[in-house]
């Protein structure tokens, strides 16, 4: 996801918000499948005594494999596949030898390029048997995506869908994670827009900050992949200068869509086809 508050990639991103033709949406329909298969893949591996940096490598292997490339290696230093998000962890995760634990709730986001496009999808995945309360986050915020998407059609606008998160997320007694954002995509990775997962909230200076008005238009591109913490909405970066934790050490989980607006509402790039959006997966032993 984006930084809200600086500019990624400032010579490739563009100010306006591109109007994508009807080609261009076959290149992202490769792309998004491409992604969502490979995270339909990892479903099968994620279990107690798994390592993230496993989890990384068959990510590699399988979008290698598939003549693809790995959007995160050698993005900005990054040097792996997939981010790993485990429990407290907002975002960012970097893939490392330490085991997952029964109960562990991880968000693994990985992002391909296909022809030039890019696909990019997170979902949440459960290592045993988490506690009650951390999956009723992974649902709650499975929610909160798809009440964003419902708000997509022409002539909505990007407070729509920040909006309809909000009011989801804190109704259910949780926060919105507000230093990261969701991004235009395509042939760039990170694009304009930010598309922001609140409506308006204020700072501790009192200020008020209102997600844009920007009106959305057919063949926009752009995620939507909002953080929700179990407490409070506030992160801190780790030392690694990639790794986001909550600052209570609260829970928090992500979900994320590549999508784009149609002439009549919305199609999603990166839906499962085996249709593991959600935990839990049980899995058939084919
Ligand atoms: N896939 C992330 C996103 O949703 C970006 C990860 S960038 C990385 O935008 F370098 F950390 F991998
Ligand atoms: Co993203
Ligand atoms: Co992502």
């Amino acid at each position: 996801m984006t930084y809200t508050a600086t500019q990624e990639n400032p010579a490739q991103r563009s100010h306006n918000i591109k109007i994508h033709t009807p080609q261009d949406f076959d290149g992202m329909r490769a792309a998004g499948q491409l992604a969502a298969q490979c995270l339909d893949m990892i479903a099968q591996h994620v279990a107690p005594g798994v390592t993230t940096q496993r989890i990384d490598d068959l990510a590699r292997e399988f979008v290698l494999d598939h003549g693809a490339l790995p959007a995160c290696v050698g993005y900005r230093g990054y040097r792996h596949t997939v981010c790993t998000s485990i429990n407290h962890v907002i975002c960012h995760g970097i893939p490392s030898p330490k085991t997952l634990k029964n109960g562990d709730i991880v968000n693994i986001d990985v992002t391909v390029i296909v022809d030039g496009w890019h696909g990019d999808t997170s979902r949440m995945y459960y290592a045993g048997e988490p506690k009650v309360k951390a999956r009723r986050l992974c649902d709650v915020t499975f929610d909160c995506l798809w009440k964003g998407i419902e708000q997509v059609k022409p002539g909505n606008t990007l407070r729509d869908i920040g909006n309809a998160i909000q009011k989801y997320a804190e109704n259910e007694g949780f926060s919105v994670v507000r230093d990261f954002c969701g991004h235009g995509l395509g042939r760039v990775f990170h694009d304009a827009p930010n598309v922001v997962h609140y409506g308006e909230y204020r700072d501790k200076f009192k200020e008020i900050h209102r997600a844009p008005d920007t009106v959305l238009e057919p063949g926009m591109f752009f995620t939507i992949e909002p953080m929700i913490n179990h407490g409070k909405p506030e992160g801190k970066m780790l030392k690694d200068n990639w790794t986001a934790v909550t600052k209570d050490k609260s829970l928090s989980a992500q979900f994320e869509h590549s999508l784009a607006v149609t002439q009549t509402g919305y199609e999603i790039f990166t839906l499962s086809p085996k249709k593991l959006d959600k935990p839990p997966f049980s899995l058939s032993t084919e």
